[in-house]
């Protein structure tokens, strides 16, 4: 397949890339990559998908959102994170679907924080929530046997042990794996989630 992979120099992004190359032809989008893609700006996605043309997948391990509890997060902060970790990958959606060929598939990234939220996630839950409805209902909609799933990441460890948080979570390398499976599919609208 010709898999276009936005974000995939990430902790999650370069583990799948990882995961995919030796079967797939992986093309890989960032702000920083080659092919160059700001999800918070709808005309670079849609010039990255003019550029990349056609494809059999697109993945989507992209989309930033601050952490805070409800009084500490700023008016920027939800317009920043409902423009980028949302609208960004809905727009990966509404401007891609006709860049993927009949029966492919479009994997969005939401996290675990959807389904366990804590104080200091009000923003993250609230946009992994956000993904996983848009992707529910879009996914009924869509042309020519597109299918749209999301993937729900736990914790990743390599993540855990940037940030300090010491040695807890799940190997990117295993994280990839749900990308993996979410890509295989057959049916749409559904959440890949850890176990
Ligand atoms: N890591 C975790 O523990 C964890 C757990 C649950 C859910 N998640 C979710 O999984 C996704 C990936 O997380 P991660 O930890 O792998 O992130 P990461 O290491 O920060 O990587 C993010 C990737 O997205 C790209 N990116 C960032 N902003 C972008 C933008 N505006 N437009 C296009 N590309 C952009 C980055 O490349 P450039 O800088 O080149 O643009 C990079 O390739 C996020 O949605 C995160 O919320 C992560």
């Amino acid at each position: 397949m010709k898999i276009l992979l936005v974000g995939g120099k990430g902790t999650i992004g370069g583990a799948v890339a990882e995961a995919l190359h030796a079967e797939h032809e992986v093309i890989v989008a960032s702000r920083s990559s080659a092919v160059k893609v700001d999800l918070s700006d709808a005309a670079s996605i849609a010039a990255m998908f003019e550029t990349v043309g056609k494809v059999d997948a697109v993945v989507s391990t992209a989309g930033s959102g601050a952490f805070g509890a409800l009084e500490a997060l700023s008016d920027e902060d939800f317009a920043f994170g409902l423009g980028n970790k949302f609208m960004g990958q809905a727009n990966l959606v509404r401007l891609g679907q006709d860049y993927v060929n009949d029966g492919g598939s479009i994997l969005l990234t939401s996290g675990i924080m959807a389904d366990h939220p804590m104080p200091a996630s009000v923003l993250i839950t609230t946009l992994n929530c956000a993904v996983q409805g848009f992707a529910s209902a879009a996914a009924l909609g869509l042309p020519r046997g597109v299918k749209l799933n999301v993937v729900s990441p736990p914790l990743v460890l390599e993540t855990a042990v940037k940030m300090g948080w010491g040695d807890q979570g799940m190997p990117a390398a295993a994280v990839a794996q749900m990308y993996v499976d979410g890509l295989a599919l057959e049916g749409v609208g559904e959440i890949v989630r850890p176990g």
